[in-house]
């Protein structure tokens, strides 16, 4: 077996100024992540940003992301999946430099045995997420090969419930679909991320991991009420031949060895 190190940026919600609200600065925070990974001492095999990259799906914003993941050292494959707050058209032309169309974005990426396979759980014009009949069959043409170190699934929204209800009143309407695809699957881990907010949990016995936003931090302690307030974080995911570990990396100007 080998190592893996998985690098998850989720919800970053670029704006063309820069500004979210007041005193949120969602590309600051973004600069500040990368600017962590540049530090670290550990070089991610796979980066993985997980929808709501662009807080109105402008294409400036595409274009400055792409500009930005341009400059992460390290040679890590990148992997970019849309949110809710995405559009599919121009995430496709300004970002990912893959020619027109707003069929879902789906994309499989390799580092050596582990595979990766980012769906796109979007539904223009909606918040909530659903993976299409597409989608869902695009993955399980993947996953019937298996690899030799497994599977890491990517997708906007999670599969699992979130104590602030509005927030699981918009998770993915159709987590059994995904749940009967995964099954005796070499899927190792799901990722996730929309809620703003970590969380772990399991769909039919396969880990998921739901990763906080780098853009602001969701109050989960206000349950009926979807509550932002400062923070930004990451997170990392460490594949190794003796277990799986998803951890939270706090992101701040002062953060970062
Ligand atoms: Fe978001
Ligand atoms: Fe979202």
């Amino acid at each position: 077996m080998a190592s893996y190190l998985v690098v998850q940026i989720s919800d970053v919600h670029l704006t063309v100024d820069g500004v979210l609200a007041p005193g949120v600065r969602p590309r600051d925070n973004l600069v500040d992540a990368l600017r962590y990974l540049e530090k670290s001492r550990s070089r991610p095999d796979i980066l993985v940003l997980s929808g709501d990259l662009a807080n109105t799906g402008d294409p400036a914003c595409y274009d400055d992301l792409r500009a930005l993941l341009a400059e992460v050292p390290g040679g890590a494959e990148i992997v970019c999946v849309p949110g809710n707050h995405d559009d599919r058209a121009a995430f496709r032309r300004h970002l990912l430099g893959d020619g027109d169309g707003d069929a879902p974005v789906n994309v499989t990426r390799w580092r050596a045995g582990l595979r990766v396979v980012a769906l796109d759980s979007s539904v223009p014009g909606e918040d909530f997420g659903v993976l299409d009949p597409e989608t869902l069959s695009y993955l399980a043409a993947e996953l019937a090969t298996p690899a030799q170190h497994g599977t890491v699934v990517v997708l906007h929204h999670p599969p699992l419930s979130s104590p602030i209800e509005p927030m699981a009143a918009i998770a993915l309407r159709n987590a059994a679909d995904l749940r009967d695809v995964l099954a005796g699957s070499d899927v190792r881990f799901v990722l996730a991320g929309h809620n703003h907010h970590p969380s772990a949990g399991a769909l039919g016995g396969v880990p998921v991991w739901v990763s906080p936003a780098t853009a602001y931090r969701a109050d989960v302690s206000s349950t009926a009420v979807f509550r932002a307030v400062p923070g930004s974080a990451i997170s990392r995911i460490d594949l190794t031949d003796h277990g799986d570990a998803a951890t939270v990396v706090p992101i701040g100007p002062a953060d970062g060895p």
